[in-house]
């Protein structure tokens, strides 16, 4: 009986140890320790034999199968060691190898001159509104006192949706102004915001495109003065182009929705066919701005003897052209991705602050 246990263990033992992979040691410990397995097989036998002997025979059973249990562990770990090894000796990586190239965006730089903008006038507290692309006749002329008969409309190149039966029109929204008026008829002052968005004009040559983008601004409370519209787009326009001591020009003007108006102009040069932004004999046009004029507050049925403010008005594309130095507006919308190479900016740059806004 001992010869045959000894003979059984030595044969298990063998199979356990000269099992080639995991899959083949699995098979080996199903056949002996299986259900039906070979060593499972003897301790059913118990049960045929004479009582005196069960208790021996049971005890030599159970620690030749927990030597054969212990021998298949150790196989497993052996053997699942030897797999790692030959795994990292076939797949080697090549450190060497060149990265394959990343597509790269690149910010458009109508996106980034808005993210600028919006930066300073933000720091400034002033609060993006929008409005609708498709508008009201009676928002985008009449409230900001332009009445159906007055030659602004016609200065406008206005796109005009088809009629309805009864005239009535929707125009593609020639400025961002509109936003104004919806702002005061929504919330009461103090008000302090920006409205960004498109505008739309039936024009096309190198500066004019029909559709192009504007950054309203409008400030209403009890206190605020020219003053307060000087320096704050004095404070802007020397932030954005960056130059500290910028020469900034108020030129009366006349916009029908501010009273009194006025054109900023900044200092450049024009030497020898170089541009340059900054102190010089020239100036330049970039933004239209004025006093609220009081009949605008009483149509969206603010007290004008109470209230007061300044609004402003710039169109993106021409700030984008000067700052960055890009010479033709239609380029802006040709999707040429050499070009976007070349004046677009990293997703990673945060809207520049750059010389804040003092
Ligand atoms: N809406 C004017 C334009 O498009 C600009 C402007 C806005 C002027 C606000 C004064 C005040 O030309």
């Amino acid at each position: 009986m001992n010869n045959d246990l000894d003979q059984i263990r030595d044969e298990a033992l063998t199979r356990v140890a000269t099992a080639e992979g995991l899959d083949a040691l699995e098979a080996v410990r199903v056949a002996l320790l299986g259900k039906k397995g070979s060593i499972s097989g003897l301790m059913k036998s118990l049960g045929g034999m004479a009582p005196e002997d069960r208790k021996a025979a049971g005890q030599a059973f159970n620690a030749l199968k927990a030597q054969v249990a212990d021998a298949i562990e150790a196989a497993k770990e052996r053997l699942a060691d030897a797999d790692l090894e030959a795994r990292l000796m076939s797949e080697k990586v090549d450190v060497t190898l060149p990265v394959r190239e990343q597509a790269k965006g690149f910010v458009h730089p109508i996106s980034q001159t808005m993210d600028e903008v919006t930066a300073i006038l933000g720091e400034m507290g002033f609060i993006v509104a929008e409005g609708p692309n498709i508008e009201e006749d009676w928002y985008n002329f009449t409230a900001l006192n332009i009445p159906p008969e007055h030659p602004a409309r016609q200065e406008h190149d206005t796109f005009y949706l088809p009629g309805e039966k009864n005239g009535h029109r929707m125009v593609l929204r020639t400025h961002t102004s509109p936003v104004q008026i919806r702002t005061m008829q929504n919330a009461e002052p103090p008000l302090r915001i920006i409205a960004p968005g498109r505008t739309y004009r039936c024009d096309y040559d190198a500066t004019h495109s029909p559709m192009f983008h504007q950054v309203e601004g409008l400030v209403v409370d009890k206190a605020s003065h020219f003053g307060h519209l000087k320096g704050c787009l004095i404070e802007f326009c020397r932030a954005f182009f960056d130059v500290d001591d910028l020469p900034v020009r108020f030129r009366p003007s006349y916009f029908p929705f501010t009273e009194p108006s006025a054109e900023v102009d900044i200092g450049c040069t024009r030497e020898g066919g170089a541009f340059r932004i900054g102190h010089g004999d020239d100036w330049l046009e970039i933004l239209g701005c004025g006093m609220v004029n009081p009949k605008v507050l009483e149509n969206c049925g603010i007290d004008a003897t109470e209230y007061q403010g300044f609004a402003f008005g710039m169109g993106i594309e021409r700030l984008a052209m000067l700052k960055y130095g890009i010479p033709d507006l239609r380029t802006f919308y040709e999707s040429d991705l050499r070009w976007l190479r070349h004046f677009g900016f990293s997703a990673l740059d945060v809207p520049s602050m750059v010389g804040g806004i003092g």
